[in-house]
């Protein structure tokens, strides 16, 4: 059995760009069992934005479950923006997760927005200011609540769903200067602490669509930008396609 899941990530809605997904997103029912969306739903996370999402994204004919980005986050409304993402009926994670019955299986899927921080020898630490260490704090404590969202879901599939990378190899093709601000390897972390079979993310919009985190779980960064289509599915069962 076969677990079919559709991703995107950074569509970045706004009045000018509601309605350019729809016709795709249409054919949902037919080909995916649920969507996945990795963040940055909107440009400056205004409230009106989020209305077109719900727009777009809203009566699909198959659950929506996201994460915020940071772009959600830009304008301080993200009670008003996920109140109204959730009165359209899309499921917002943080830290959280959800088990969905499917034809194939049982799907867990748990999510975060995640942080910065970078990756393995090049990564910020706890040291000096408190504002490094503010910082710092905060890619844990998002990354610790992805891993205990993950290891306490009961399902037969089990996807990871962030915005920031947990991998630096899905960042190929960005600055490595930016690297810092694009990711943190303690999303790898958490999601090897799981038996984690896909994880899905977005934010870096000239990134590099395939990954590996360090246990051997695939990543695929969806940010529309990269897969330069409404959304990418994934098969997850035998073999992920
Ligand atoms: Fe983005
Ligand atoms: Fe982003």
């Amino acid at each position: 059995m076969v677990i079919r899941i559709a991703a995107v990530g950074d569509v970045h809605l706004d009045e000018d760009v509601v309605g350019r997904f729809r016709p795709a997103l249409e054919e949902l029912p037919d080909c995916a069992d649920v969507l996945l969306l990795a963040g940055d739903l909107t440009r400056h996370g205004t409230e009106s934005e989020a209305r077109c999402v719900a727009q777009e994204f809203g009566d699909l004919g198959v659950p929506v479950i996201t994460v915020l980005g940071n772009h959600d986050h830009q304008c301080d409304q993200v009670p008003q923006v996920v109140k109204v993402l959730e009165d359209a009926g899309i499921t917002v994670l943080e830290g959280t997760g959800v088990v969905l019955e499917c034809s194939g299986g049982r799907l867990g899927v748990a999510g975060v927005k995640g942080f910065g921080g970078g990756f393995a020898g090049r990564c910020a630490s706890d040291f000096g200011e408190p504002e490094m260490k503010a910082f710092v704090q905060t890619t844990k404590d998002s990354a610790d609540s992805l891993g205990a969202a993950l290891r306490g879901l009961d399902c037969d599939l089990l996807v990871a769903l962030t915005h920031y990378s947990p991998v630096p190899d899905t960042l190929a093709g960005e600055p490595l200067e930016i690297y810092p601000f694009l990711g943190c390897y303690q999303l790898g972390q958490a999601i090897d602490s799981a038996p984690t079979a896909l994880a899905l993310h977005g934010h870096a919009h000239h990134g590099t669509e395939r990954g590996t985190t360090p246990g051997g779980v695939r990543v695929r960064n969806v940010a529309h930008p990269v897969i330069k289509q409404a959304y990418s599915i994934f098969h997850l069962g035998d073999h992920l396609e």
